[in-house]
């Protein structure tokens, strides 16, 4: 399946990388899906897309994020959220009138969905404690990049893999943000997992043993 850009931002920006990801969930045909860190929900609605494909409407979506920038979540590193391409920073201002880093954006983007999907607007480290996670057999762990952030998460999705489903966390080796591979690392240590690396070091698959 092609992965679409809808107009917007997306961190699966290179030629291939979306293919890729959607390629690694079409083999686990999850049914409830969770992605930490939505930003403008392009891999959201990839992911719905592919769903609907394979569950028609037998699946569920949940995504979670900040959807905004404010002092208290300075800490975490957001995504440029300004487009380079004119015409993308005009249609979003004068013909959306949406800011397409927005829950409600994100929303209006998966309208398509609406029954299947669940969004969150908050952050990871004290949200994802409150989520039911045993029924979830796929999380796209692509929040924070801070490394308490990404142990919070993974150790909050740690009931996921003990029901044989899978964690694929994005930019496990950024040099930017080496915090992510040193939580992964540690994980999956600590709780003797399967850990496959995928895409030139890209992906990190965490699975059960
Ligand atoms: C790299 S982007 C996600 C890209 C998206 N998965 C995609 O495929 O296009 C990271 C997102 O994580 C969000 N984020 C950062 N820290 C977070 C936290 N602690 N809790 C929830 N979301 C967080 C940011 O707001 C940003 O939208």
């Amino acid at each position: 399946m092609k992965y679409k850009k809808y107009f917007r931002k997306t961190s699966l920006k290179q030629k291939g990388d979306g293919e890729f990801f959607l390629k690694e969930v079409k083999k686990k045909k999850p049914k409830i899906f969770l992605e930490i860190g939505v930003f403008h929900g392009v891999t959201a609605r990839n992911v719905c897309e592919l769903l609907a494909q394979i569950h028609n409407d037998d699946f569920k979506y949940i995504g979670l994020d900040l959807f905004e920038e404010s002092d208290e979540n300075k800490s975490e590193i957001i995504p440029n959220t300004n487009f380079s391409n004119p015409f993308k920073q005009i249609y979003f201002q004068y013909i959306k009138r949406q800011n397409p880093y927005s829950i409600e954006a994100v929303k209006d983007l998966l309208k398509k969905f609406e029954n299947n999907i669940h969004l969150i607007k908050g952050n990871s480290n004290f949200v994802l404690k409150k989520i039911d996670m045993n029924k979830v057999d796929y999380v796209f762990l692509d929040g924070g990049h801070d490394y308490k952030t990404v142990k919070n998460d993974l150790n909050c999705c740690s009931e996921v893999i003990n029901n044989n489903g899978t964690i694929l966390c994005d930019d496990y080796n950024l040099s930017y943000a080496p915090g992510v591979k040193k939580a992964i690392d540690e994980f999956v240590k600590q709780k003797n997992l399967k850990c496959e690396i995928l895409l030139n070091s890209r992906f990190a698959k965490i699975e059960k043993n």
